[in-house]
């Protein structure tokens, strides 16, 4: 097997670090391979922040939801969607800019998410561990505040990075016949459903996830516990706001 693919099928989200830090070159050489990724038009519009300092991870941690990883992992890389700096050339070379709408948000919330996941393939090709963080986005708001981001950048993932201090089995996937499709969408019939989730409810884990959570299957974990909708829509409604206050809502 080529080391490229054998990195991708190894990948397994690491929680635990060591404190050894990230030798500068390694860190450089993971962003700089990150960096190749493919963005729209080759805009680049997206920023990377990189976070060392002990008490300004803490900071980070609290936003967080105070996941332990954040502090121990010697480096914390906010990724942003990032229409600032290509703005301010476009208005520095007499060309009106066009990216105050949804799109524009999207596109550059695209470009940063490829990078992000560039940089983790390629830190874990260089035997770090990564760990994506998913309050980023309820927190964006008190993101740009901690990050003093201008108009046109909005933070859209965290990963930490560093040495692993665990060695957790990898994680179970849906079927490939679950998740991929031939020529045209076919949609699941409820035998299609039971077949594709029956590995993963039938998993010793989830047996006791259900039973610590007092639910009767894992589909009500998910759905009541851990992403519910009264989270869903209040989060939907911080992040509207903040696209907005972000200059990225006029779209009439
Ligand atoms: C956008 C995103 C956000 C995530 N947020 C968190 C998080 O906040 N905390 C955490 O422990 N894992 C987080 N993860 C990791 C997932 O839980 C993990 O990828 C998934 O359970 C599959 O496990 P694996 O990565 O080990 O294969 C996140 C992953 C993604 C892609």
């Amino acid at each position: 097997m080529n080391e490229t693919i054998e990195t991708l099928i190894k990948h397994r989200t690491i929680r635990q670090y060591k404190s050894d830090d990230i030798p500068e070159n390694i860190l450089n050489k993971v962003l700089g391979a990150g960096i190749r990724a493919s963005t729209t038009g080759n805009m680049q519009v997206y920023s990377i922040i990189v976070t060392k300092d002990k008490e300004r991870k803490k900071e980070i941690c609290k936003l967080q939801f105070n996941q332990k990883m954040v502090e121990q992992a010697p480096v914390v890389l906010t990724f942003c969607a990032d229409f600032n700096r290509f703005n301010k050339w476009c208005k520095q070379r007499n060309a009106e800019p066009g990216y105050d709408n949804f799109l524009s948000f999207f596109t550059a919330a695209i470009d940063a998410l490829l990078v992000a996941q560039n940089v983790c393939v390629a830190a874990e090709s260089e035997g770090l561990g990564i760990c994506y963080l998913g309050p980023t986005i309820y927190q964006a708001d008190k993101l740009i505040e901690f990050f003093n981001l201008p108009k046109g950048v909005v933070p859209v993932t965290t990963v930490v990075l560093g040495y692993p201090d665990e060695n957790p089995d990898l994680v179970d996937r849906l079927p490939f016949k679950g998740v991929v499709h031939n020529e045209e969408y076919k949609d699941y019939s409820k035998e299609d459903i039971d077949k594709i989730y029956e590995y993963k409810e039938n998993l010793e884990q989830t047996k006791d996830l259900i039973e610590e959570n007092e639910v009767d299957n894992l589909a009500q974990i998910f759905a009541y516990k851990r992403y519910k909708k009264e989270d869903n829509v209040h989060f939907s409604k911080v992040l509207l706001k903040v696209l907005k206050d972000q200059g990225f809502m006029n779209n009439e």
